[in-house]
């Protein structure tokens, strides 16, 4: 499994030959429009958290380039189905087997509106247990209890989690996360994009560390492998 970031809480992932590209936010986001040319993007899929403009505002250019499905909850994959492109919607606690492995959409504490104002339906995140690798995608979210749930399931060896504080999760709280994940190594996500969410690296590195967890911050456009 490759995941490459492309900042905030964009990312894509190769897993089992496919390419799914996550929460795309590249043309609106100062620190990767002009390092990730949208165009050049595959995806098979794209999966989108929640309605917020710096998770969703890239997904119908990256949907009309390359047919990919859009999967998220059911109230966005109508917004999007309406529109004319192809979706699978989910719910919370909801698995499906697509080509690329399990996908479960799980609980965040967030808010989910569209630009526009309109119903974006509630937030989540998503748990990938690909060929191989099995990862936590936690969207904008609080700390919250149900992330005990999911290492009662499911072995993670990645949890990509946000630490930028402010609209989710900061560092100290992201720590606490990662326990409660049962999870040493973390990617992390949803920071320095604006001024509410910038933060420190090596603060934050040490930090992890302090915690015997590994904090992974990649500069956009560079992978990890698993
Ligand atoms: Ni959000
Ligand atoms: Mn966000």
């Amino acid at each position: 499994m490759k995941i490459t970031f492309y900042g905030q809480n964009s990312l894509s992932i190769e897993v089992s030959g496919k390419n799914i590209i996550v929460d795309p936010f590249i043309s609106g986001n100062p620190l990767s429009k002009d390092k990730v040319d949208i165009v050049s993007l595959k995806a098979d899929y794209i999966l989108l958290t929640h309605a917020h403009e710096d998770h969703i505002l890239d997904a119908e250019a990256i949907a009309k380039n390359t047919n990919a499905k859009i999967v998220s909850n059911y109230e966005i994959a109508m917004y999007y189905q309406a529109k004319g492109f192809d979706v699978h919607p989910m719910n919370h606690g909801g698995n499906w087997k697509f080509d690329f492995g399990n996908l479960k959409f799980v609980n965040a504490v967030h808010t989910s509106s569209f630009p526009d104002g309109s119903y974006g339906g509630q937030p989540g995140g998503f748990v990938i247990e690909g060929e191989h690798k099995n990862i936590y995608i936690a969207g904008d979210t609080a700390l919250t209890m149900d992330m005990k749930l999911i290492p009662l399931q499911t072995k993670l060896d990645l949890a990509i989690l946000p630490i930028g504080d402010n609209f989710t999760m900061g560092i100290d709280d992201a720590i606490l996360a990662s326990n409660f994940l049962e999870c040493e190594k973390i990617l992390g996500v949803h920071y320095d994009t604006f001024g509410f969410i910038e933060i420190n690296h090596e603060e934050a590195k040490k930090k992890f560390f302090d915690a015997e967890k590994d904090l992974i911050l990649l500069d956009i456009g560079s992978s990890l492998e698993l």
